[in-house]
């Protein structure tokens, strides 16, 4: 199984600090946020990665992760995405990476707190069709959001203002190699973008998509800058260290 891991696109949630350099190279609690991801893969057995990114600060990822050997990696491969079409777009550019494997697929501002080696393995054993990571959350309507029909996936809808659910599709997801395909298949959406949402659609669309719900928590660091804090102190929990303010 292939792993690629994207960290293009402008950042502009976390303005100004993504003012001169890329997100995924901002600090989270000790380490570069694209540290995180990196990790939760290798945690989860995929070692084989690809980094997308683009930008002017795509030189950067190499001088600090060079061949990934700091995570115990022999080899990492990189591309370079011109301009931010979305994700399925940056996805698009490790087709000849990928080839004919599955592949997993980790937006480089997620964090995990648990590996998901067992949805991999089960992945691994049957790589057909598409799965999406589930998480409950308190504000839905800034992700994708799944809305359900008992255990039926009904559809996958991207940031809706009136969200039918709490139940988010985390930037984690794994495809067999057609979803190439399916990538080809798409329109921009209303904001210019090739929307992984609508890949998962298409795949749902064909009975194809199914569902692993996370243990853990997770956060999306490149929401707005509360998000940004709150995986931060996260990190830190995670490392033992809880920051308790004097106020
Ligand atoms: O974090 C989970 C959410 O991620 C999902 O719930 C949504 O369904 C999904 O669309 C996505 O939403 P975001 O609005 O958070 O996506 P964002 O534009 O922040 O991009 C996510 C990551 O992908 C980020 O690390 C940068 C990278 N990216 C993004 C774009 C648009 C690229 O590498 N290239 C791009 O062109």
């Amino acid at each position: 199984m292939k792993g690629v891991i994207l960290a293009g696109g402008l950042g502009t949630r976390l303005y100004p600090l993504t003012k001169v350099t890329n997100k995924h190279l901002l600090p989270v609690y000790d380490k570069p946020m694209i540290y995180y991801p990196i990790q939760t893969l290798v945690d989860s057995g995929v070692t084989d990665i690809m980094i997308v990114t683009g930008g002017n600060n795509a030189g950067d990822f190499l001088r600090l992760l060079g061949s990934g050997k700091e995570f115990g990696l022999k080899h990492l491969n990189y591309a370079y995405q011109e301009g931010e079409g979305g994700i399925a777009e940056a996805l698009s550019l490790a087709e000849h990476f990928v080839g004919n494997d599955p592949v997993l697929l980790m937006l480089g501002d997620n964090f995990l707190e648990k590996p998901i080696t067992d949805a991999v393995r089960r992945f691994r054993e049957n790589p057909h069709g598409a799965v999406i990571f589930v998480t409950e959350v308190e504000h839905p309507e800034w992700y994708g959001v799944v809305e359900m029909d008992g255990d039926r996936v009904v559809r996958i809808i991207e940031k809706p203002k009136d969200p039918p659910s709490n139940l988010v599709a985390i930037g984690v997801y794994m495809y067999d190699s057609r979803v190439f395909d399916m990538i080809r298949q798409l329109k921009p959406s209303a904001r210019g973008e090739l929307e992984i949402t609508d890949v998962n659609n298409m795949y749902l669309e064909r009975g194809e998509l199914r569902c692993e719900r996370i243990e853990g928590w997770w956060a999306d660091a490149g929401e707005s800058i509360e998000m940004y804090l709150r995986a931060n102190l996260l990190a830190a929990r995670l490392n033992g260290v809880e920051i308790k303010l004097p106020f």
